[in-house]
């Protein structure tokens, strides 16, 4: 979770970027950041704890979450810091969004040279207004900890971003995903994973996620009416259980409606230790150990209507079964026709994976958990179909071995680039209409699936692997974008525009030379 941001780049085509005619390339780059190029040139001088590394540079910025399209230009997020912008075609650095001037400084009391900036992993990308709206989180409390989200938003061009702390609002947990509507903005506490203060000092976890979280609707034109900087009101909701994607209707001249994909019993503070043993009281596999818990329950996914006038917020659809246990991530129409008016929305379940429990996260948990719910065994992944609105299961498929690990899927539409459709809509938008690329994650080598988006269930309809059974690292969210086209012309965010002479002052010398060589060849780009 703290380690260096890597990005993939898989062409959907033979040929091209340099693969032979009737191959695919695939091209991977670790994320040069400053923080990533300071590390290449100090590594002394980073070291690791718990959160990830610290140094005297300041806090990292790891983007190493998901990738944001915007347009024809990539941008890579992380919660822990600011997105950042890369050449989609050279798959380099070109710039983190706003001055850390802009952002009103770090979220935590450190005045160093890289900011530590509690965000979101997931930004949205407002179709009308064509701005990246994100949020901030600023600690407004330690005893309990509770932080209060800010909006932030980005219009593309220039060093700056806007800010507005959002009026009463608090958080225990972290807002992993943002998600909007034309006219409003839906933020919520994720709740799966919570900061532990005494972890970091006892090393024993005993902050647990809760049953419900907050949920808080802030409309735009109160944004814009809004002074920078001034505190902008929200209404106020909760939803349960928590949750750590999910995903408005843009369209809400029918009501305000959100897809909650939920992560019930999925508690991502407990990590696989050495020492641990599993749910069925075996060791822990050494393979496994720094992996995250998994899910302790089935995962479940409702749709709910918010209605800010009566300040109700009314379960619509709702589904959980015997296998859908733990919920991964998920695939999307996201051409605005497709946020608009969705139709199908594809889940990856990564299966009941007793090996990935611990023991530690049951006997905290009690009797919250239902282990007589568990299966008698491991259970295989599945790729599951479900309809907008009703969440009716249309389609399930199950992954033939336990040994897959399907990972982030994507949609893509068919027939992409008709005319009078907006830049990544299909003829016929809103997720059923089109292919599941789904990456799978295997031992016996990494191989990505083709699924009609129709039928998922029907299996794969093509079937891409590689030639030497090459295994890829773990990895999170992935993307879709109709080309790889290199970034157009901004005014972007420089390092050295964040390079002050206080904060070099208190570095060592070799440090300071780390710093002015990253800030020369970033300049250079
Ligand atoms: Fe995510």
């Amino acid at each position: 979770m703290f380690g260096f941001g890597a990005i993939i780049r898989l062409s959907l085509e033979p040929g091209g970027y340099g693969a032979a005619g009737d191959r695919f390339a695939l091209r991977y780059r670790v994320i040069d950041t400053p923080t990533e190029r300071l590390h290449a040139l100090r590594p002394e001088a980073f070291v690791a704890g718990p959160l990830g590394f610290s140094s005297p540079f300041g806090a990292p910025n790891m983007v190493n979450t998901a990738p944001l399209p915007w347009g024809d230009r990539l941008f890579v997020t992380w919660d822990v810091g600011r997105p950042a912008e890369l050449d989609a075609v050279s798959l380099r650095f070109l710039g983190e969004v706003g001055h850390v001037d802009s952002w009103r400084g770090s979220s935590l009391p450190d005045d160093k040279l890289t900011p530590f900036l509690f965000s979101t992993a997931h930004p949205v990308v407002d179709p009308d207004r064509n701005c990246l709206w994100t949020v901030k989180l600023v600690p407004v409390g330690f005893s309990p900890w509770r932080l209060q989200p800010w909006v932030v938003r980005y219009d593309g061009d220039g060093i700056e971003v806007r800010v507005w702390p959002v009026a009463g609002a608090t958080i225990t947990g972290s807002m992993h995903t943002i998600t909007q509507t034309r006219d409003w903005l839906i933020l919520a506490d994720s709740g799966n994973f919570k900061a532990d203060p005494g972890e970091l000092t006892n090393g024993v976890r005993s902050v647990l996620i809760d049953d419900e979280v907050p949920v808080f609707l802030v409309r735009k034109d109160r944004i814009e009416q809004t002074p920078v900087g001034d505190e902008v009101a929200a209404e106020v909701f909760t939803v349960s259980p928590s949750t750590g994607h999910f995903y408005a209707r843009y369209d809400d001249s029918d009501g305000v409606r959100v897809l909650f994909e939920h992560m019930d019993r999925t508690d991502l503070g407990f990590h696989l230790r050495a020492d641990d043993t599993d749910a069925f009281g075996r060791p822990v596999d050494p393979a496994l150990v720094g992996f995250y818990n998994m899910a302790m329950a089935p995962s479940s996914v409702s749709e709910v209507s918010f209605d800010p006038l009566t300040k109700t917020a009314t379960r619509e659809a709702f589904v959980c079964e015997e296998w859908s246990w733990s919920h991964q991530l998920s695939a999307m129409d996201w051409s605005t026709e497709g946020i608009s008016a969705p139709t199908r929305h594809h889940i990856v379940f990564q299966g009941f994976r007793p090996s990935a429990i611990s023991q530690r996260a049951l006997t905290a948990y009690g009797d919250r958990v239902d282990r007589s719910a568990f299966p008698d065994d491991e259970t295989a992944a599945c790729l599951v179909s479900l309809e907008r609105g009703s969440l009716e299961v249309s389609s399930v498929y199950e992954f033939p071995s336990l040994a897959d690990f399907p990972s982030s899927p994507v949609f893509v539409p068919r027939e992409c680039g008709v005319p009078g459709r907006s830049r990544y809509a299909g003829k016929d938008p809103g997720g059923h209409d089109g292919w599941v690329v789904c990456p799978v994650l295997s031992d016996d080598g990494f191989r990505v699936e083709v699924f009609d988006a129709g039928s998922v269930g029907a299996g794969p309809v093509a079937t891409l692997g590689t030639s030497a059974r090459t295994c890829l690292p773990f990895m999170l969210h992935s993307a879709w974008a109709p080309a790889a086209v290199s970034a157009p012309d901004a005014e972007r965010l420089r390092f050295s525009q964040e390079v002050r002479r206080d904060v070099m002052s208190a570095l060592s010398d070799a440090d300071a030379a780390a710093v002015v060589r990253v800030a020369a060849e970033l300049d250079e780009i």
